[in-house]
């Protein structure tokens, strides 16, 4: 099979219908303490991405986990010692845990918590991919599954994805890139580097509107907007700071501003709440001018994950992620490149300039 250039768009994935869980304080109450209990019990540590709920991202912190970005994610569960990691988020996450620690027990809450940009790059179409274009590096984002990240040269998250690609462009590497066509966009018109892209896009940020995110900031003069680069280039090119979700936490603690428009999925606001208290977070549109929005700045795989799973997985077992040993391998060793670049340029051994 051969792929035509340039590549076709793929069209949105249709999310699941959106159920968040919904707990009184006295089931909540009960339900860490017994989480708590099991987790200690089986040597377990829980790591939750900043999208997942209240409570599972109080409990990561209360516990010594940790809520966090997809490439922290991916560095904490590596570097604890813990028998069992608990990954709170989508299906991607916890399968990088696994590759990246095949002696741990590695369980989800819900292991039907699927990603739109995963799903639209099938391991067998992507390959096909790769074999069109020989000459080519392939740089794929975190959001891929296990099957593609073993094909790939490179897997890389929002927070690295520029420098790392700046990096292969600066060797003189020309590059694939997959599954995101926004993101890909934008990190190829920072960097300049040679990149075809895969035409997937995240349901969440894909519904952000430019328009009625202009209209939003004329009324909210003194704010800030922060847009994952997830989101399409009319949205990003709005932005007073793009960047990862631990990144735009950060520039609401930094930035002086007392408002910031958010163009993300928002379940970060339970941090972004706790990085700077007395600030105010704007949600940016999802459907203005009768546009409509399939997920309304929430994803409806994060909304997946909650307490009552969690202790359900822990109580009955299942849910835990397997990989097959020949894919974990391969995949192994382009998730690895990307952490070694990060530690490299962190020592300074890598430095690559603004
Ligand atoms: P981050 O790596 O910025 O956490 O993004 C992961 C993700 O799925 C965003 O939609
Ligand atoms: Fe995937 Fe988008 Fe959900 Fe992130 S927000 S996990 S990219 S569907």
């Amino acid at each position: 099979m051969s792929l035509a250039f340039p590549v076709p768009v793929r069209p949105v994935i249709q999310p699941p219908p959106m159920v968040e869980e919904v707990l009184d304080d006295d089931e909540r109450a009960t339900l860490k303490a017994r989480i708590k209990t099991l987790m200690k019990q089986q040597d377990a540590v829980l790591v939750a991405h900043y999208y997942t709920s209240a409570d599972l991202q109080d409990l990561a912190e209360e516990t010594g986990g940790c809520v966090s970005d997809s490439l922290e994610m991916a560095r904490f569960g590596h570097a604890h010692p813990a028998k069992t990691l608990i990954v709170a988020g989508v299906k991607f996450m916890g399968e990088t845990a696994k590759i990246l620690n095949p002696e741990k027990r590695v369980l989800m809450p819900d292991l039907a918590a699927e990603c739109s940009l995963d799903l639209a790059c099938p391991a067998d179409e992507f390959a096909a991919f790769c074999d069109t274009h020989p000459d080519r590096i392939s740089v794929v984002y975190a959001n891929t599954s296990a099957a593609v990240k073993a094909r790939a040269d490179w897997v890389v998250t929002s927070g690295i994805a520029a420098r790392i690609v700046k990096y292969l462009h600066r060797q003189g590497h020309k590059l694939l890139w997959a599954p995101d066509r926004h993101l890909g966009d934008y990190v190829q018109r920072i960097t300049g580097a040679d990149m075809i892209l895969w035409q997937g896009s995240c349901v969440v940020h894909e519904a952000f509107k430019a328009e009625a995110l202009k209209k939003l900031r004329a009324e909210h003069p003194n704010a800030a907007v922060l847009v994952h680069p997830e989101s399409p280039e009319a949205v990003i090119a709005l932005a007073d700071v793009v960047g990862s979700t631990t990144q735009l936490i950060e520039a609401v603690r930094t930035l002086p501003n007392p408002e910031f428009i958010v163009a993300t999925d928002n379940g970060i606001f339970h941090k972004m709440h706790a990085a700077a208290p007395g600030k105010r977070l704007l949600e940016a549109p999802t459907a203005g001018e009768g546009a409509t929005c399939v997920s309304c700045a929430h994803c409806p795989w994060m909304a997946m994950n909650g307490l009552r799973k969690l202790a359900a997985v822990l109580e009955n077992g299942g849910n835990e992620i397997h990989i097959e040993e020949s894919i974990r391998v391969k995949a192994a060793v382009s998730i690895q490149r990307m952490l070694d670049f990060a530690a490299a340029e962190k020592a300074g051994q890598i430095q690559l300039g603004d």
